[in-house]
């Protein structure tokens, strides 16, 4: 109750995953590992201000607005995962919090804003702790509690802690990484992997039929799992010898795979769904011809929706914009896309 009023500000981003997340069991736990891109556009600011509580009381204090409003919705969501957090964090029940978020992308653009949420609080959580008790003795410390917080939020968003790339998931051949939270990797980020382009073309903006929560469950029951999950395994691996190679073929290669692995998966789960549209397959189309065409290293990814991401080098930058303009805009709603890049982590405001 000594506590005086103070604010805490982070801008964390988004991420893409490479190798996908999917199926979990216990607290949020990976079924299997994954790697992903961290990016730099699409990145969701979070203040949290805190002051003491007047009125002890059951559960935790607190209120969330979106873009300036209350948001009932955000506000419960946000309640029941501190009180998840209270054996770790029991200080949160003598504070008074109220937290600011907003995002750089359209709310309803269809791209999921959980990553870079998740992250950004989780952020602003751990540096509450240091402002209130003591710093962590490392940076790495911080970035570590922060991605296993995160993870509680929302499994993907422990990626977004680093810049680069980032790891999570327990794999042998990596030193210190761990089911519990996510690792960087980006020292051994080839040059041209550095400042990769992520082109986001939206696709649909309508809310998917069905959540990513409930995707992971349907795991649970379905009869490729197992052999998903090796899978998975072996590809994170390749992945990351493939990002410190520098070999954007294989890497494109294992990336489409991925994306149309995570939604065969959907579609073999019981029961069935698509979150795919007949766009989504009119672009792939597009792409694999364009592929064949120029010889051009441009491969696309899915998340757990309909959206494309576009990935490829720097180098080729003109051209793909050019081609985008030219042959896919006409399938996307809005006629627009998102240009992003690879980022380089979130950063104190
Ligand atoms: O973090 P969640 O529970 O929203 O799951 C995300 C799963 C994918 O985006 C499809 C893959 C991934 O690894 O990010």
């Amino acid at each position: 109750s000594e506590v005086s009023p103070g604010a805490i500000r982070w801008r964390s981003p988004s991420n893409i995953a490479l190798v996908k997340y999917w199926g979990k069991h216990g607290v949020q736990l990976p079924r299997n590992p994954s790697v992903s891109f961290t990016l730099d556009g699409a990145a969701t600011d979070t203040t949290l201000s805190y002051k003491a509580r007047e009125l002890a009381g059951e559960g935790v204090e607190v209120e969330l607005y979106l873009d300036g409003e209350l948001n009932k919705g955000f506000t419960e969501r946000t309640k029941l995962f501190l009180e998840k957090l209270l054996p770790v964090y029991p200080f949160l029940k003598q504070l008074s919090l109220k937290i600011k978020t907003s995002n750089s992308f359209p709310h309803s653009a269809g791209i999921a804003s959980s990553a870079s949420g998740m992250s950004a609080l989780a952020l602003c959580l751990v540096s509450l702790e240091e402002e209130l008790f003591e710093p962590l003795k490392e940076r790495s410390e911080f970035n570590k509690k922060a991605s296993y917080l995160a993870r509680l939020g929302s499994g993907s968003a422990c990626r977004s802690v680093y810049g680069g790339a980032a790891v999570w998931g327990a794999l042998t051949a990596l030193e210190g990484s761990s089911d519990e939270f996510a690792v960087p990797v980006s020292e051994s980020l080839h040059t041209v992997f550095q400042d990769y382009h992520d082109d986001i073309l939206l696709i649909s903006k309508s809310e998917k039929s069905v959540s990513s929560r409930a995707g992971h469950g349907l795991m649970e029951g379905n009869p490729y799992a197992t052999a998903r999950y090796a899978q998975a395994t072996r590809r994170t691996d390749e992945m990351l010898s493939v990002l410190r190679q520098g070999n954007v073929e294989r890497f494109g290669e294992i990336l489409e795979s991925e994306a149309l692995t995570l939604h065969a998966l959907m579609m073999s789960s019981h029961p069935p769904y698509i979150l795919i549209r007949p766009n989504t397959l009119t672009v792939i189309e597009k792409i694999h011809q364009y592929r064949a065409d120029t010889g051009l290293p441009l491969y696309f990814t899915l998340d757990a929706g309909p959206n494309l991401h576009l990935l490829y080098p720097h180098s080729i930058a003109a051209e793909v914009k050019k081609f985008i303009r030219e042959q896919l805009l006409y399938f996307c709603e809005d006629k627009m896309y998102l240009a992003d890049r690879v980022g380089k982590g979130p950063e104190r405001l």
